[in-house]
């Protein structure tokens, strides 16, 4: 069975980068309070973390996806499984991700969104698996460009567990 291994990403890095997304964030949106936009269910932790670690008013909000496939390989087939429930028609958005991999769900993400007229869309997400890209879509914060490397914790998981460690772990087979 597939455990956590070594962490790949500790939880002061965590802390440490988090802070320092939240004032990137803070000063490119300290006129109009942005609206995130967390991606369930593997961006709440981060979302949690993040929106504390702005020092300008935020809105919330969070929306659901699922892509079929097997438990470390998406399909690349997305569907919305919980939509927004608030207007984002001339708000500032910012799409709060993860981690973006192939790119596929990201891109979906922004798509769907830009379709409902945002004053402007940017995307935020953790973790960018950059050597797995297969879409490009254009990321305005990143947290760490890690390895070609499944992981779990902080978030992430492998067949809905290890959401709950609190720092970010490779898979490890066996
Ligand atoms: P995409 O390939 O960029 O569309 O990413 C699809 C989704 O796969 C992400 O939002 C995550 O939910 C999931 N995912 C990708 N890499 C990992 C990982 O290393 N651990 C856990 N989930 C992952
Ligand atoms: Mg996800």
């Amino acid at each position: 069975m597939a455990r956590p291994g070594r962490v790949l990403v500790s939880r002061g890095e965590i802390a440490a980068r988090v802070v320092d997304l939240g004032r990137a964030i803070g000063r490119e949106h300290g006129q109009r309070p942005p609206l995130l936009v967390g991606v369930l269910k593997g961006a709440a932790i981060f979302m949690a973390d993040l929106i504390r670690a702005i020092p300008v008013p935020v809105a919330v909000d969070f929306v659901g996806v699922s892509s079929y496939g097997s438990a470390t390989r998406s399909s690349g087939v997305v569907r919305l499984t919980a939509d927004l429930s608030i207007s984002i028609e001339g708000r500032n958005v910012i799409l709060v991700e993860d981690v973006v991999d192939s790119g596929r769900t990201a891109d979906y993400l922004r798509r769907n969104l830009e379709t409902r007229d945002p004053r402007s869309l940017q995307v935020c997400t953790l973790l960018d698996k950059v050597e797995r890209r297969q879409v490009d879509v254009p990321l305005d914060y990143v947290g760490f460009v890690i390895p070609d490397r499944f992981v779990v914790g902080y978030g992430f998981d492998v067949d809905g567990l290890y959401r709950n460690l609190p720092e970010i772990y490779a898979l490890e087979d066996g």
